[in-house]
């Protein structure tokens, strides 16, 4: 039996679980007239939390109502890539087609097919393509998605905000949809040209809840044959986190299957759970942590060493202050960075927390003596 688990990034689940708000607002802005302000929506999260996922929703949801999805991705010219490739491809498949309504086309944004280079300004012939396009579409519209939108050079953003805005003056059917970072929206968020990203519908992606990951889990299991009877163990093990909750019952799933069990059970769980937690450490956290300097390493051992003593993992500032020996205002400023890096949050007056679960374990494992023999 093929394991139903996706713990892959960028990969859709079999079973959806959540987000309902955003796809509920998303599909009315699309049914809803021209210039509705949740046809522009920013997504944001860590790693792992389920964007790029999200992103895929939306572009069906756009599909199911005959609209046409362009996609990029912010890690080549967004605009350039458009122009000279997604747009003209999606006009000459259309010019194919005799259909009056199209659906399901996407085209992705990579392979440049080579175009002549008009003298037009980027944004203009960003602009002209669209309503070219928009024309042949006979009333439906185009969802532009944007993945990695940290990335983005900030020129690139203002050539597709300046189209954008264009056809929305004109009440012409376009949405965009971008997902990244928390911490690279927030500073695209502070840059002076960026009204339209502070425009868009902005959904800062937290957990699941935990009723949302053990029907995902326990139906997930199920599509591939299995009963989950530890799915609600598996979801609190989770904490909700989208990546995780693929993780574990992936693993689950190959531990029953190991073992010659008939159900996802506690036995499968229990050998599953610590081959999880190393995982999501090379996944997720080591990436996470790369690039994190000295100081805010620091406050990060600091605050593992001190979640081990409160019961819930939350820690009061004051004491990670007392713990490095340096003053709180001195602090804080680390504390902000950490929390704009999306590794700490906070959790009430004076008290963080870990962004992602089981990042105090890691970093104590980080800590912790090698032992050489
Ligand atoms: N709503 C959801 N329901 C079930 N699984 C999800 C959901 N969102 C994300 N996932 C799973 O979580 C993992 C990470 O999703 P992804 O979109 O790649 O995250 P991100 O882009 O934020 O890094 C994938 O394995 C995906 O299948
Ligand atoms: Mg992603």
């Amino acid at each position: 039996m093929d394991n139903p688990f996706r713990p892959t990034f960028g990969a859709s689940p079999r079973v959806w679980a959540g987000r309902d708000a955003v796809l509920e607002d998303f599909a009315r802005a699309v049914d809803g007239a021209p210039g509705n302000p949740d046809r522009s929506i920013l997504i944001s999260g860590s790693r792992g939390i389920g964007k790029t996922v999200l992103l895929t929703e939306l572009e069906d949801i756009a599909k199911q109502r005959g609209w046409l999805v362009l996609r990029a991705s912010a890690r080549e010219d967004i605009a350039r890539v458009l122009v000279e490739s997604a747009i003209p491809e999606a006009i000459e498949s259309l010019d194919r087609t005799t259909r009056r309504k199209v659906t399901g086309i996407s085209i992705a944004g990579i392979g440049s097919v080579s175009t002549q280079v008009e003298s037009q300004e980027p944004s203009k012939r960003l602009t002209t393509q669209l309503r070219d396009l928009i024309d042949r579409l006979q009333g439906a519209g185009v969802l532009i998605t944007i993945d990695e939108i940290q990335d983005v050079s900030a020129e690139d953003l203002t050539q597709v905000a300046i189209a954008y805005q264009d056809l929305v003056r004109d009440d012409l059917p376009v949405a965009v949809a971008m997902a990244g970072l928390t911490l690279g929206i927030n500073d695209l968020l502070n840059l002076p040209g960026a009204t339209f990203l502070r425009r868009a519908r902005h959904y800062e992606l937290g957990p699941l809840t935990l009723a949302d990951a053990e029907q995902a889990l326990a139906g997930t299991a199920k599509e591939g044959g299995l009963e989950f009877p530890s799915a609600a163990d598996a979801a609190a093990f989770s904490q909700g986190y989208p990546y995780l909750v693929q993780l574990t019952g992936y693993l689950a799933w190959e531990s029953a299957v190991g073992m010659g069990l008939d159900a996802l059970d506690n036995r499968a769980l229990e050998d599953a759970m610590p081959r999880a937690i190393d995982r999501l450490g090379t996944q997720v956290h080591q990436p996470a942590l790369r690039e994190v300097p000295h100081r805010q390493r620091e406050y990060l051992e600091a605050m593992a060493s001190i979640a081990l003593r409160t019961p819930d993992g939350v820690v009061a500032t004051a004491e990670i202050s007392e713990e490095l020996g340096i003053s709180a205002t001195s602090l804080s400023d680390t504390r902000s960075k950490l929390i704009d890096r999306d590794l700490i949050t906070p959790a009430g007056w004076g008290k963080v927390e870990f962004a992602q679960p089981y990042l105090g374990e890691y970093i104590r494992d980080q800590r912790r003596p090698r032992r050489v023999q």
